[in-house]
């Protein structure tokens, strides 16, 4: 089957086109088509995505991308002469009050190109901000509804999770895994410990109490100057504090939050108002910065390994999958790779691939297939929801 994948939970525009051979989980990948823009920049001078600016993106990007796709899939086919839509009616309804520019735009797209023999449409429908999420979902139900498929509700984390035992160096398949598995997703806006007993079941063993560890990222960045979204940044100076052997820069350790709460709960508000503290009101060199940015990372690191050993513990479980943007940093993954194997050296982990660990509409169409038994058919499409806080 094909898959059109249409990703907007936050502040990337995401859509693919995927050829699946087989039954999900044992399924052949191949992607045809894979296009995203990233409003990143645009959202830099605020210092997090600002929700109604994310939208306007999404709504003027979702089509561009979706011709690039289709372009890419050899896909785009030009009708010879431009036609009436025969379900005019039915598309303003779900666009004309909400998201009038797209609207137009998708008009104009309908009726300038065939409709692509695709089977499903994927789409995020949360956990993410609202206004984009809205976006991707009545895009997904107009294109439905103009190309009669059906279409599958896909929850953002989950795509997480399959993206990173997604194997797209050999075969583009996932990989298989030895269940329970524990996950622990670490992104912008979540950072969870889940057990999963078998493929579709997830159970929440932990998570944050406050802040998202890619949240305390950014804002320790953003304390140190360094430009939104600053993780990869705080990740690379840490990596070079460690190599230099920056001694720390303050004479106590940064608080390690809740690693003795014994619970698998995490709390990052705290550690980020510490460093709040130690650096507010000094002159801070560079060499500072990326001392800081070390002595946080330490500080992340420990509280991560002792949570996921617990987790292990607790479920018996041999496989750990890390998935979510903050899965992207180097410092993170060598201490889940080589320190965590120390004490658990059974243990199978498992990160996504470049371009993989950051929001992208692959993981999507992962997800999406998986739930394809249930998806929604064309002619229902008007119940479905974005949820802001869909849980796993
Ligand atoms: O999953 P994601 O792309 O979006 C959400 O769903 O939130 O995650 C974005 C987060 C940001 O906080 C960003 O700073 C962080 O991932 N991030 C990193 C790295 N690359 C992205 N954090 C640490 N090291 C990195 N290399
Ligand atoms: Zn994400």
């Amino acid at each position: 089957m094909k898959i059109l994948s249409i990703e907007t939970s936050a502040d990337e525009t995401a859509v693919s086109l995927i050829q699946v051979t087989g039954e999900f989980p044992t399924a052949q990948y191949e992607i045809l088509g894979n296009a995203l823009s990233s409003q990143v920049d645009m959202h830099a001078q605020y210092g997090g995505i600002f929700p109604s600016l994310a939208k306007r993106e999404h709504a003027g990007k979702i089509v561009p991308l979706l011709i690039k796709t289709l372009e890419e899939a050899g896909m785009l086919e030009e009708k010879s002469l431009p036609e009436p839509l025969s379900n005019e009616h039915a598309l303003e309804e779900i666009l004309a009050e909400r998201e009038p520019e797209l609207l137009s735009a998708l008009q104009k797209f309908l009726r300038t190109y065939e409709a692509p023999e695709i089977d499903m449409i994927a789409v995020t429908t949360g956990p993410g901000l609202a206004p984009a999420l809205w976006v991707g979902v009545n895009f997904a139900k107009a294109l439905a509804t103009a190309w009669n498929v059906k279409v599958a509700p896909v929850n953002h984390m989950e795509g997480h999770i399959l993206a990173s035992i997604f194997d797209v160096v050999e075969d583009d398949e996932l990989v298989p895994i030895e269940f329970p598995a524990v996950a622990l997703l670490i992104s912008g806006g979540h950072t969870e410990l889940v057990k999963m007993d078998r493929w579709g079941s997830y159970e929440k063993i932990g998570q944050t109490r406050d802040d998202a560890v890619g949240e305390a990222f950014d804002k320790v960045a953003r304390l140190l100057g360094f430009a939104y979204p600053g993780g990869k940044e705080i990740d690379e100076r840490a990596a070079l504090a460690r190599k230099q052997n920056l001694p720390p820069f303050t004479d106590k350790p940064l608080p390690r939050p809740m690693l003795h709460s014994g619970d698998l709960d995490f709390s990052f508000s705290g550690l980020k108002t510490a460093v709040r503290y130690a650096v507010q009101d000094k002159d801070l060199s560079d060499n500072d910065k990326t001392a800081i940015a070390r002595d946080f990372m330490d500080a992340v690191i420990e509280v991560l390994l002792k949570k996921v050993s617990a987790a292990l513990e607790t479920t018996g479980a041999k496989t750990l999958i890390v998935g979510g943007g903050v899965s992207a940093s180097r410092g993170i993954r060598t201490a889940l790779n080589t320190t965590l194997l120390e004490t658990h050296p059974n243990v199978e982990v498992y990160f996504p691939a470049p371009g993989l660990s950051t929001d992208n509409s692959i993981m999507i169409a992962l997800a999406g297939h998986a739930k394809a038994g249930t998806a929604t058919p064309a002619g229902s499409v008007s119940n479905l929801r974005a949820d802001a806080n869909k849980s796993l």
